[in-house]
């Protein structure tokens, strides 16, 4: 518990003067403080918001002519999250009955802002093959009716859910999956560039890369191992991966931009600022840098250089890669000129070099005693405001958009008389909007956050138990309650002083 206290510390230095509304005050009443908001255009346009993906909260396997995803294959005929666990009804979400109550819960709580995601096997069922109007339709309407409660979308194109015949194609590891993901993004921008105007191309292609390996393991019968960092038998396939991804990433700007539409596109990337432990010796900290360059620079270094850091293609080539295409296909990701940074953070990650790895590239991610962590890993504010600077520093201070912040604790989300008190959480949202507004004040162009999630969902291969929403979830009454995390968020989007205090 004595990071947590740190971090709550760290919250009670904020003063009122950040460019947002909302102001995280200190809990002991620093009168310097108590002002909530700071009007200034930036502030008033800023997003508050939540974020969801598809096939997290939709359910509605099969409904107006959807196709299969790789996930309905995972779970249903897989059973890779345990038996019995489906997204075929998740906190049916695709129902518009139950997701007009949840706008409304939405809008009462002050979120301007919701970003979700569309399903590319609703759009087009085989992948490639023909659009489905159904499906398109729902979305519109989905769209109209957040818009009507004044709360802006934000629309990700790809949040996992690989359509089955692509994935069976190999999917992001066949260079063709460029073409398909573009000609997919294309329909998505005809269909939807009249009533929105943000858009998140893809969603995490490190953590979608590493969940595909921890499904693979379980295919083959074993418990697996979740790895954020690839270790070094998976490096050339994930690098190959993410390659794909940004490239295909740039083909869906490239193609925005020529058809003259309006609208600002980024991808949203999961950054995980690296910790060495007390004792790492030069090997660990070698490993350490080398996962910054996989999780961290690899993205952004070919975003805004335009070139992929030359240490970790290194250790790929060093490992058998073939790196022929890789210098111009950097350069094509760094001309696509995207239009804003996404970024997804969780934790900070404590790396090292494994026990008796063969040479070469090796990482291990692990938890040293006593670190206080949420189920994402180590709970780090600090690390949190030193990634905006880092990004505001070394990659010319672009936009960015908060697209997912969060947490879920174990055994936090008991429903107790009508309520839910999850004190953890709330801390963890407001020590981290704290720091966002520091790095505001220090200059970084910070224009939304995005907290992970507003409601509870299923957390992909873990299933139901892990919970990360703002409102609570029956998953058998779907019965939505929301907690004191949504009741403190709302308060602060409002423009009221909180405190860490009111967390509890
Ligand atoms: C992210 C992912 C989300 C959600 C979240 C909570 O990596 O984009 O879909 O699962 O983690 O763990």
């Amino acid at each position: 518990m004595n990071t947590s206290l740190a971090a709550v510390a760290a919250a009670m230095t904020i003063s009122a003067s950040a460019l947002a509304p909302g102001t995280v005050r200190a809990a002991d009443g620093d009168p310097a403080s108590t002002t909530a908001t700071s009007r200034s255009q930036a502030a008033e346009d800023f997003r508050w918001g939540a974020a969801s993906a598809a096939y997290q909260v939709e359910g509605a396997p099969s409904a107006d002519g959807k196709g299969r995803s790789v996930w309905d294959h995972y779970l249903d005929d897989r059973s890779l999250a345990g038996p019995g666990v489906s997204g075929a009804v998740a906190i049916n979400f695709y129902d518009r009955a139950q997701y007009l109550q949840d706008i409304a819960l939405m809008k009462r709580l002050g979120i301007n802002s919701y970003r979700f995601s569309i399903s590319w096997p609703r759009i087009l069922p085989d992948g490639q093959g023909p659009v489905n109007p159904a499906a398109i339709a729902h979305y519109r309407q989905f769209i109209a009716d957040l818009k009507a409660a004044d709360i802006q979308p934000m629309l990700t194109l790809y949040h996992w859910d690989m359509p089955l015949a692509l994935a069976e194609a190999g999917g992001w590891e066949n260079r063709d999956s460029i073409a398909w993901f573009k000609r997919y993004a294309e329909v998505v921008f005809a269909n939807f560039s009249d009533q929105v105007d943000l858009y998140v191309l893809v969603n995490e292609p490190l953590v979608e890369f590493g969940m595909k390996h921890l499904a693979e393991q379980r295919m083959a019968g074993e418990p697996g191992v979740f790895a954020i960092v690839p270790d070094g038998p998976q490096l050339t396939r994930a690098l190959t991966t993410f390659n794909h991804v940004m490239l295909a990433s740039a083909a869906a700007k490239a193609s925005f931009d020529a058809q003259g539409r309006q609208g600002r596109l980024g991808v949203a990337l999961p950054l995980f600022p690296v910790l060495n432990a007390e004792g790492a010796t030069p090997d660990d900290q070698a490993s350490a840098a080398l996962a910054d360059g996989v999780m961290n620079r690899w993205f952004l270094d070919a975003i805004y250089n335009g070139r992929y850091p030359e240490d970790v293609v290194a250790a790929a080539r060093d490992k058998g890669a073939d790196t022929t295409s890789w210098a111009a296909d950097a350069r094509t990701i760094g001309e696509a000129g995207f239009d804003y940074l996404g970024i997804n953070f969780y934790s900070a990650l404590y790396i090292r070099r494994p026990a008796q790895a063969p040479s070469g590239y090796a990482v291990e991610m692990f938890t040293p005693e006593g670190v206080y962590t949420a189920l994402n890993g180590p709970v780090r504010p600090d690390q949190f405001k030193a990634l905006f600077d880092r990004i505001r520093t070394d990659y010319g201070n672009p936009t960015i958009f908060v697209t997912e912040n969060g947490a879920g604790f174990p055994n936090e989300d008991t429903l107790i008389d009508g309520a839910v008190v999850d004190t953890r959480r709330c801390r963890y949202i407001l020590d981290h909007v704290s720091a966002m507004q520091a790095a505001i004040r220090d200059g970084s162009d910070v224009q939304g956050y995005h907290v992970w999630s507003s409601h509870d969902n299923l957390e992909w291969l873990f299933g139901y138990g892990s919970r990360f929403g703002m409102i609570h979830v029956d998953f058998d009454t779907q019965v939505r309650t929301p907690k004191r995390s949504a009741e403190v968020y709302g308060r602060l989007i409002r423009g009221e002083a909180v405190t860490a205090a009111d967390c509890e």
